[in-house]
C-alpha cells in the first residue's frame, strides 16, 4: 500500500516541521508513505525525513530541464533538492493551469530522463461523470498522459475524480471499484497483468473512510490532500493502510 500526502499549497514552513515531526514517530511495515511538499520545503523535508522511509515528491516540474520560464522548476531541480519522485497531471495543474494530457506527458518524459518515479493523476469532472463519459475521460487522459515508452516499474497512478477533491464527497465503493478495473485494464494491455503499476484513490479520503476505501478491490493505497494537514488523521489513514494484508 502506497499513502500520498499532498500539501498543496499549504502549509507554513513551522506547520511543516511539526508534521515531519509527525511522519518520524510512526513506521508502518506494509505501507509506503511519500510526501508531495512544496517546492520551496524539499529541502528542509528531505533532510529532516532523511532515515524516515517517507519518500519526497515535488507537485510538478517543467518539461524542460532549464531555460527561460520564471516561476517554474525543473525535474533536475527536484531531484536535486531531495525529490525522488513528482506528482504530474493533478486535476487542480490541469484546471488552474491549462495543463492537457498532452502537456502532462512531456512532463513524465522529463521526470524519467532525471530517474524520478513519477504518480500520475487522472480523473473525471463532475461534468462529465453526469455525462455518463467518466470512463472514456480516464481512458483517454491514461492514454494521452503516459509516454509510450514509459515503464511500468517508475509509474503510480492516482484516480481522482475532480468532484470528490476537497470536498468531502468522495465517490462510492462501486464507482471507484468500476473506475480501478477499468484503469487496471487499459494498464494491463500495455504492461500485462504481472507488471501493473499501483492504483491510488484520491478524493476526500481521512481517517473515518479510509478502511474502506482500502478494502476494494485494486485500491493500492490513498493520494491525501485535506487530511494530511492533520498528523493525526494522516497517521490514522496510515494505519488502516497497514493492516491491509499485503
Ligand atoms: P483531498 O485532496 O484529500 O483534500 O480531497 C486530494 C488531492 O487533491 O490530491
Amino acid at each position: 500500500m502506497i499513502v500520498a500526502a499532498n500539501w498543496k499549497m499549504n502549509p507554513t514552513l513551522d506547520q511543516a516541521g511539526v508534521l515531519a515531526t509527525a511522519l518520524t514517530t510512526h513506521t508502518f511495515a506494509n505501507v509506503t508513505r511519500v510526501l508531495f511538499a512544496p517546492h520551496p520545503y524539499l529541502v528542509p523535508m528531505s533532510v529532516r525525513l532523511s532515515d524516515s522511509g517517507v519518500r519526497i515528491g515535488g507537485q510538478d516540474c517543467h518539461f524542460a530541464d532549464d531555460g527561460a520560464y520564471t516561476g517554474d522548476v525543473s525535474a533536475t531541480m527536484l531531484r536535486d533538492c531531495g525529490a525522488s519522485m513528482v506528482l504530474l497531471g493533478h486535476s487542480e495543474r490541469r484546471s488552474a493551469h491549462g495543463e492537457t494530457s498532452h502537456l502532462v506527458a512531456q512532463k513524465v518524459r522529463a521526470a524519467r530522463a532525471q530517474q524520478l518515479q513519477v504518480m500520475l493523476c487522472v480523473g473525471e469532472t463532475k461534468a462529465e461523470r453526469d455525462h455518463g463519459q467518466a470512463e472514456q475521460v480516464v481512458i483517454d487522459q491514461l492514454q494521452a498522459s503516459i509516454p509510450s515508452d514509459m515503464d511500468a516499474k517508475h509509474l503510480t497512478i492516482a484516480y481522482e475524480p475532480v468532484w470528490a477533491i476537497g470536498t468531502g464527497a468522495v465517490a462510492s465503493p462501486d464507482d471507484i471499484a468500476t473506475i480501478h478495473a477499468l484503469i487496471s485494464a487499459v494498464l494491463t494491455e500495455k504492461y500485462g497483468a504481472d507488471n501493473l503499476p499501483p492504483i491510488l484513490y484520491g478524493g476526500s479520503v481521512n481517517a473515518n473512510n479510509a478502511a474502506d476505501i482500502f478494502a476494494i478491490p485494486k485500491v493500492d493505497g490513498a493520494l491525501v490532500g485535506g487530511a494530511s494537514l492533520d498528523a493525526e488523521a494522516f497517521a490514522a489513514i496510515c494505519t488502516a493502510a497497514n493492516q491491509i494484508s499485503p
